[in-house]
């Protein structure tokens, strides 16, 4: 056995091949190009062919991880899948992603973290490698919002897209993950929901994403600004420390407001959410599979991922490349 600490060892993404523009959405709702991309930084978003689920690109992503990981699907002994757009009520879409990559056995489990699921099932997976009983963790951010999204209501439909990213971790004798934080405070949930659920075999309730976009913005930005703090102050690292953010990719204002902080200049931060839009769990594991594949992120640097979503949930994961 090989230490008990954890180290990513492959990246992966897929998008689905449909791209909807911001100028294809002024034909759609009463919104501008010009709107979109002066307050959120977006310039288009890729949507979910119909019969695609949340599933289906999570298959993709994860092939693309195993095979830069140099492993494949039968090495890796826990499958941990972060979704708030899961293809059922259940089986999980971490149990449906296990029958699709051919292996069976292996714990197989779903987080539910909104848009910081990532960093979620991320930290809940390096625990699992640093108690000793895995080797190899693949985790998974996807999301299929153009299923939950009101198309008629432009203050939401012009955010978000389509899109998954992946990871295999790796147990090592030197991180790698050198911190997880995660936090959550469920009194703001009416803020950002999707209220709707399922009853007597009929929906109940109205399950399409409502959002508070101001309120969000304010409460994202502090907890931002405290939770990279903590991220640093836990591993006795300073500011010019950080080489590399990969924040969750929500609005550029919000991700510059956090480079500021940082005192990062934006060269140093990791930025898709003007091909991308939000794509929630998937985000950071996209931005993350870009950087890594295009050799920005060098062995070596210290890489930054945060994000905050609904719930309301937020968190950071501070590692060594
Ligand atoms: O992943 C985590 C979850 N989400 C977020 O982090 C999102 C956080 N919030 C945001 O990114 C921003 O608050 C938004 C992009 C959602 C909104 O930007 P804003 O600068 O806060 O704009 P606003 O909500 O204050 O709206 C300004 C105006 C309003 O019109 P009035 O009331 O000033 O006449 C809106 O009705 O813009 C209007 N508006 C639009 N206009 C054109 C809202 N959506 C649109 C639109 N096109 N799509």
């Amino acid at each position: 056995m090989s230490g008990n600490r954890s180290r990513i060892a492959g990246t992966g993404s897929y998008l689905p091949a449909r791209v909807l523009t911001n100028h294809e959405l002024e034909r759609m709702v009463d919104t501008t190009d010009e709107w979109i991309y002066t307050r959120t930084g977006i310039r288009q978003r890729h949507v979910a062919a119909e019969d695609e689920s949340a599933s289906d690109l999570a298959l993709h992503a994860s092939r693309k991880a195993l095979e830069a990981a140099g492993i494949a699907a039968a090495d890796i002994d826990l499958i941990v899948v972060a979704t708030a757009t899961p293809d059922m009520v259940f089986p999980s879409t971490a149990c449906l992603l296990q029958s699709k990559l051919g292996v069976r056995g292996c714990p197989a489990f779903d987080v539910h973290a909104v848009c910081s699921g990532f960093i979620y099932g991320l930290a809940t997976a390096d625990q699992f490698v640093r108690s000793g009983q895995h080797r190899h963790v693949l985790v998974v951010g996807t999301e299929v919002y153009s299923r939950i999204l009101d198309w008629n209501d432009r203050t939401t439909c012009v955010l978000f897209g389509d899109g998954a990213g992946a990871v295999v971790l790796r147990r090592s004798d030197t991180p790698g993950i050198l911190s997880s934080h995660l936090h959550a405070d469920g009194s703001h949930a009416g803020m950002l929901s999707v209220p709707g659920t399922v009853c007597g075999g009929k929906v109940s309730g109205r399950p399409l994403l409502q959002m508070d976009g101001g309120g969000v913005f304010k409460f994202a930005v502090k907890v931002l600004d405290d939770i990279v703090g903590e991220a640093l102050a836990a591993n006795r690292l300073q500011k010019a420390d950080i080489d590399w953010l990969v924040p969750h990719q929500a609005n550029i204002r919000i991700i510059r407001a956090t480079a500021k902080k940082l005192g990062l200049g934006m060269e140093k931060v990791v930025v898709t959410v003007d091909r991308h839009a939000n794509t929630s769990a998937a985000s950071i594991p996209l931005a993350l599979d870009e950087a890594a594949r295009d050799g920005r992120i060098r062995p070596g640097q210290h890489v930054l991922l945060e994000a905050v979503g609904g719930g309301f949930t937020w968190g950071a994961v501070l590692m060594r490349w």
